[in-house]
């Protein structure tokens, strides 16, 4: 059998990191889809360094159909990644899309069947210093929905340590990983890296957050402890204080922030339920006039 052939677009945190872990498997054929020139992958990962060199496409016309595509880009770069989706998705092509916020499928039903998306949660601290050279703090997870193209998603990562697995109850996930964003947009904010949770009023501002997403990922169908919004405040408090989350990485490098699918989404939700959402729409505000 040929090698499972896979094109990731978005090589930037999260896409290296996911990039040079599959291309240390002999089994996959990896091509990066690249907006920026890479040289080479360099990831220092929580048991030492890894590097690779995949093949490295800038020009979506030189693209071809391949088996999987793993989408790695911001949320808000749709369009871009769609004009790679053009080449790269042939009829049995299915396409993963490693993102936060929670519109996975909806952002890429406009370009792939839907039955052929594959929305993935990730829970992987990364963190790049220049391209293709990346800090992963953890080893960390990623979740897919429970099926045989979730499984077959999860194979391709079974020679990393990187933990990919599939739950019955994706909305959950879903709604568990943006608790934990919406709390950290205060980093973004406050311009100051995670270990900023410590100060009690910004513990207090992040726990408002967490709990109205808690409320409308309820609403959605999410089944969330009464504690989760206090236990992601606390998790942020015991992280390596001078870690940064991505959205606050992109305020500091001066790129756009994914303020719609981090908090825009909350408000949205809430006003589909009925729920309020202040502290969301104020973090909308505050994040919109920093930009
Ligand atoms: N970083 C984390 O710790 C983390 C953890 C969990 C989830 N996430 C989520 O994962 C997603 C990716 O985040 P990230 O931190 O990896 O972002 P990132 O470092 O900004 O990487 C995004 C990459 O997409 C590339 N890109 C943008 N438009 C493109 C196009 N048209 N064609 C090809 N590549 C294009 C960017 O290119 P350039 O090099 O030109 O900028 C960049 O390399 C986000 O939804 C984020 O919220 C991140």
């Amino acid at each position: 059998m040929g090698k499972t052939t896979i094109a990731l677009i978005g090589p930037g945190a999260i896409g290296a990191t996911v990039a040079a872990w599959l291309a240390q498997s002999p089994d996959l054929a990896l091509t990066l889809c690249a907006r920026t020139p890479v040289d080479r992958l360099e990831i220092e990962t929580p048991g030492g360094v890894i590097t690779a060199e995949p093949e490295v496409l800038t020009d979506p016309a030189e693209a071809e159909p391949v088996d999987w595509v793993l989408v790695c880009t911001k949320a808000y770069d749709v369009a871009g990644a769609a004009k790679w989706l053009e080449h790269l998705v042939g009829p049995a092509t299915r396409v993963a899309v490693l993102q936060n916020g929670v519109e996975h499928v909806a952002r890429f039903a406009p370009f792939v069947p839907v039955e052929r998306i594959v929305p993935a949660v990730v829970d992987i601290s990364a963190e790049r210093s220049a391209p293709g050279r990346v800090l992963q703090r953890m080893n960390g997870t990623i979740l897919v929905p429970a099926g045989a193209d979730g499984e077959a998603f999860a194979a391709l990562f079974e020679h990393t340590p990187i933990d990919v697995r599939t739950t019955v109850n994706f909305t959950t996930a879903l709604f568990r990983k943006l608790t934990v964003n919406c709390a950290g947009g205060v980093c973004g904010i406050v311009n100051k890296p995670n270990g900023i949770a410590r100060e009690p009023g910004i513990a207090d501002f992040m726990l408002a957050l967490a709990e109205e997403c808690v409320a409308v990922g309820r609403a959605e169908g999410a089944t969330l402890d009464d504690d989760l919004a206090a236990s992601v405040v606390r998790g942020y408090q015991n992280t390596a204080p001078d870690s940064i989350n991505s959205l606050h990485a992109d305020r500091m490098a001066g790129r756009p922030m994914e303020i719609d699918a981090r908090h825009g989404i909350i408000v949205r939700l809430g006003e589909k339920h009925g729920i309020p959402t202040p502290m969301n729409r104020l973090a909308v505000a505050l994040l919109n006039a920093v930009q």
